[in-house]
């Protein structure tokens, strides 16, 4: 296996984690590059359920080196609550997670913020996951961030984090909501760092060794490509760039190292948070929920659900530059007799060929529906592509044409062995 990104091609939960465990197997790294722990990428291998929120899902397979990358943001108290709560049941974190110095640290302040915000938008909040993720990139972007690097040099951390905290409160205050306090964070996120010192390291130096090693490596994408800061539905967006590009900035690889991008999608749509969503259909949502299925795997919220887009994968296709295509959730739709798919827009009686850049304009398009036959009858227990029905077969190579790629995964329950290999 080459060096691939792995990319969410809709709105996220396309199913990546389960993706990324299955081709762990065949590579020597796996790298975060982008995100934090409003990701939540679910991995199920036998009995054993994980769900992984900024630690690469490579850590449950042993002797895998997991990295996460400058491009990360991540919560220092958090972060130890993962480690802790994957060694609790067994999974062994040591030398095998390796994190960037680099990568700027959420703070309670932005977490404070986030949900300030979002109260104060009112009708017109984004539904954000609340874990301070947009104003952590946002003092990013600003030079007012803090870094890992600076929480490994405890006198000049208190330092800057006095500074941030005064600024922070202000605006807090100003907003109405309550202070944080300098000293609760400053003793949490030191004694936190002293849990990850062992493994924060240059990581761009690390990936280059590896490289010249010829290591294998997956980047594992968090979000989805129309979270995208840049190529989503903004301002219903995350605040990191989720397609491809950002795996190469996030993490000092660079482009000409990638040699291929699998695109994940499932073979219907979900959403979770507010924003544009042009195929959502309450029918399939009321079905999904009904099976115990599509509720977020960080906040629990029920995720909306609609039809399979073929205009906005086409777009991530565009994006990312998806080589290769898994289709997860294939078992979502055993039950259908007919199956619809969006193959354009129409907007002011014009066909549309891309999703349009406002929010505005892509919530007034109107899907165009082609309908596919349904194979009504269950597909989890099929282990080759063969097995699958021949309407099964037929759909899924159908929504790999429409996005424009080669098809080589298809998933067909939640379980690690429930993966079919083209
Ligand atoms: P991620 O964020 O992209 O990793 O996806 P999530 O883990 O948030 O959400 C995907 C959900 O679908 C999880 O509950 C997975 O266990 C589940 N899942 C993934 N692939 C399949 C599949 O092929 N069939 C079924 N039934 N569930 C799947
Ligand atoms: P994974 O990696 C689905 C959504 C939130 C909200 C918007 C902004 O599991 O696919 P944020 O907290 O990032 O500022 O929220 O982005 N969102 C996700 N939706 N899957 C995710 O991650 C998401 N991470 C953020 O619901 O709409
Ligand atoms: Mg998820």
């Amino acid at each position: 296996m080459a060096n691939t990104v792995l990319v969410g091609a809709q709105w996220g939960d396309e199913g990546k984690g389960k993706i990324i465990d299955f081709l762990t197997e065949k590579v020597d790294i796996v790298v975060r590059s982008q995100g934090g722990n409003n990701a939540g990428h679910t991995v199920i291998t036998g009995d054993k359920k994980y769900v992984l929120h900024l630690i690469p899902s490579g850590i449950l397979r042993p002797g895998k080196q997991c990295v996460i990358g400058n491009g990360v943001v991540l919560d220092p108290v958090s972060l130890v609550g993962e480690i802790e709560g994957l060694r609790a049941v067994g999974i062994e974190v040591g030398s095998n997670l390796l994190i960037s110095d680099c990568a700027h640290l959420v703070m309670p302040y932005h977490r404070a913020l986030d949900a300030a915000k979002e109260l104060a938008k009112g009708k017109l909040k984004i539904g954000t996951t609340g874990r301070g993720i947009g104003p952590t990139y946002g003092d990013k972007i600003a030079r007012t961030g803090l870094r890992l690097a600076d929480l490994m040099q405890p006198e000049l951390f208190c330092e800057k984090l006095a500074v941030r905290v005064e600024e922070a409160n202000a605006q807090l205050q100003a907003m109405g909501a309550a202070p944080v306090s300098f000293q609760e964070i400053r003793d949490a996120s030191l004694a936190a760092a002293e849990k990850l010192r062992p493994h924060v390291i240059n990581t761009v130096l690390y990936l280059h060794k590896a490289l010249a090693a010829k290591k294998e490596m997956l980047f594992e994408g968090a979000q989805g490509t129309f979270l995208d800061i840049d190529h989503g539905t903004y301002p219903y967006v995350t605040s990191s760039n989720t397609t491809a590009g950002g795996a190469s900035t996030g993490s000092g690889v660079p482009p000409h190292r990638i040699d291929c991008v699998l695109g994940v999608m499932k073979a219907y749509t979900t959403r979770v948070g507010e924003g544009p969503f042009p195929t959502e259909n309450d029918e399939i949502g009321d079905m999904l929920h009904g099976m115990g299925r599509e509720f977020g795997a960080t906040t629990g919220r029920a995720r909306r659900c609609g039809w399979f887009d073929a205009v906005s994968t086409r777009f991530a296709s565009m994006v990312n530059g998806i080589d290769e295509i898994a289709i997860t959730n294939l078992d979502g739709l055993d039950t259908l007799k007919t199956i619809k798919v969006c193959v354009g827009y129409k907007l002011d009686g014009q066909d549309i060929e891309v999703p349009p850049s406002d929010y505005q304009r892509l919530s007034a398009c109107e899907p165009v529906y082609i309908e596919l036959p349904g194979w009504n009858t269950p597909t989890d227990h099929c282990k080759t592509f063969a097995e699958l029905p021949q309407a099964a077969q037929a759909y899924s190579l159908k929504i790999a044409e429409l996005t424009g790629a080669k098809l080589i995964i298809v998933s067909v329950g939640a379980n690690r062995d429930q993966t079919i290999l083209l």
